[in-house]
């Protein structure tokens, strides 16, 4: 039955899309049905984004048909799209952050009442029904700029249901939930699916793909290449439906020696919250050092404390012996230090920049020729990142705003290449980057540290952070409940560590 022509509630037929000279999609076909969810799969620069931009009526196809419910749609826009049926979670949250949790929800359709005044109460009561309903609490009148990027994850996916969509599309919005939320997400989605809601789920996060989606589709370079039943492949297939070829492991060997410790964290302590306590520990020259804890543990707390961005109430950090208490970004980096951050839109791009911009911004001395800056000295500098990171863009003039949010990943890494750090921390370097790219940054990493560079890396992924350290560093509740070697460890033991002091 669920085959029959009526269960289809969305279809798209022969859809192409070119920016400039580019073709990003080419003829694609996508049926959806009425109470399932689709996973939507590929590479960095595939197309997804594209695909369901052009759906929602944020981009305008150049071809093709869409069909909601049997009938022929084009939408004008996201306002239009939304009016209709269709709700989208974008990958890359777009928010008023100055404005809070009610106000975002509520943008663009205020409810008035009888005196066309804005219904506050009204809106105050559905906004708690609705998080009520999904379990969720939230405080509606906080500004969205105090929420972790989780918590405004979870607010974006509250607003795309409550506009009582026929279909909803979520492009990758687990990126940055924690365990307890991505559980939560997905009770949600088998309510919206009980419902007789389609959903189309984004996710370069295989077991996620297949605990959740009845049918799975792979694009390639614009072309749609599979749908299957989930139950019908498999990861290795899925993989190779991706990325053209199969990839025998996804980590490279750790062959890295670490050599003496050159970085030493002695009782350090935050002054603000949410607090670090008393925390000590000690990296190797070489060494690649994880950070493993549930969200909110205070991982990214203590990378931005020895970068010098957030208050230290207490406590020292030494690197080759000598005191390296930062007080700013620019103090640490001026000392070898780089740091990658969680949230790229907020704190790593110049989102109106071009990639050549972007690439340099961070070590504009280097670029110089006399006094002034060395146009073709950037441009090359720019070509050579994108040629190490396997970027995929047009060229080193592209927008960056143009970019795949993946690629987009690959600039901020780019970027902090080229400054040549000697202490490289990284939160969560390989978020929304698909499984080949996922491999290529693994074996940068295990290459840096081979010269000698130190790695402290931030995941929430259990498989990345046993497959790419020497030595795992478990945070809990703002404190470090203890450091394990990782070929000695197992998941039980991180988890029952990250646990100790809730
Ligand atoms: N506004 C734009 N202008 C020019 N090119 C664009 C624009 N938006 C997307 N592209 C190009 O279209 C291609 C597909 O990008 P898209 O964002 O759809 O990829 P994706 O499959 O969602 O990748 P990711 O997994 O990294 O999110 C990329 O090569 C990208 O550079
Ligand atoms: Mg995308």
């Amino acid at each position: 039955m669920a085959d029959k022509k009526e269960d289809i509630v969305l279809s798209i037929r022969g859809m192409s899309k070119s920016f400039g000279r580019n073709r990003v999609l080419d003829h694609i076909n996508l049926d959806v049905k009425r109470g399932t969810v689709m996973g939507l799969m590929g590479e960095n620069g595939a197309g997804k984004s594209t695909m369901m931009k052009c759906l929602f009526g944020t981009y305008q196809k150049d071809e093709g048909n869409i069909f909601l419910g049997g009938r022929e749609v084009s939408f004008s826009g996201p306002k239009d799209a939304l009016e209709n049926g269709i709700a989208m979670v974008h990958q890359e949250l777009n928010q008023c952050l100055d404005r809070n949790v009610i106000d975002n929800l509520f943008l663009g359709r205020y409810p008035r009442n009888s005196m066309g005044v804005v219904d506050e109460g009204r809106m105050k009561k559905e906004a708690s029904e609705l998080f009520r309903k999904l379990g969720m609490t939230v405080n509606l009148t906080q500004s969205m700029r105090h929420m972790s990027v989780s918590q405004r994850q979870m607010c974006e996916i509250a607003k795309a249901i409550s506009y009582n969509s026929e279909v909803i599309v979520l492009d990758e919005p687990t990126s940055s939930l924690t365990v307890q939320e991505v559980e939560k997400l997905f009770r949600m989605m088998r309510m919206l699916k009980e419902q007789g809601i389609a959903l189309i789920y984004i996710s370069h996060k295989m077991d996620e793909i297949f605990e959740i989606c009845d049918e799975i589709s792979v694009l390639r370079d614009g072309n749609l290449v599979m749908t299957k039943r989930a139950g019908d492949t498999n990861m290795n297939e899925l993989i190779a439906a991706m990325v053209g070829r199969s990839l025998e492991n996804r980590f490279p060997p750790i062959d890295n020696i670490p050599g003496n410790v050159i970085l030493s964290v002695q009782h350090l302590s935050t002054k603000f919250e949410p607090h670090l306590q008393d925390i000590s520990f000690e990296v190797k020259q070489g060494e690649i050092f994880g950070l493993y804890g549930l969200v909110g543990a205070g991982r990214t707390e203590l990378l931005e404390t020895i970068f010098g961005v957030r208050t230290r109430a207490a406590g020292h950090v030494y690197c080759n012996g000598r005191l390296m208490n930062f007080n700013s970004a620019k103090e640490a980096m001026d000392h070898g230090f780089a740091m990658i951050t969680e949230e790229r839109k907020a704190n790593g791009l110049f989102l109106k920049g071009d990639l050549i911009f972007n690439t340099t911004i961070a070590n504009l001395e280097q670029y110089k020729a006399g006094a002034a800056l060395s146009d073709s000295k950037m441009v090359k500098a720019t070509a050579k990142e994108i040629k190490v990171m396997h970027t995929k863009c047009m060229g080193p003039e592209d927008m960056i705003s143009s970019l795949s949010g993946g690629n987009q990943q690959k600039v901020i890494f780019g970027k902090w290449l080229e400054r040549g750090p000697q202490i490289f921390m990284m939160d969560e370097p390989t978020r929304g980057i698909d499984v080949g790219a996922k491999y290529e940054i693994y074996e940068l990493i295990i290459n840096m540290a081979k010269q000698g560079k130190t790695v402290i890396v931030v995941s929430s992924e259990m498989p990345e952070i046993l497959g790419i350290t020497n030595r795992i560093g478990v945070m809990s509740n703002g404190r470090l409940s203890g450091i394990v070697n990782t070929k000695e460890t197992n998941q039980e033991e991180l988890l029952r560590l990250s646990a100790k002091y809730l």
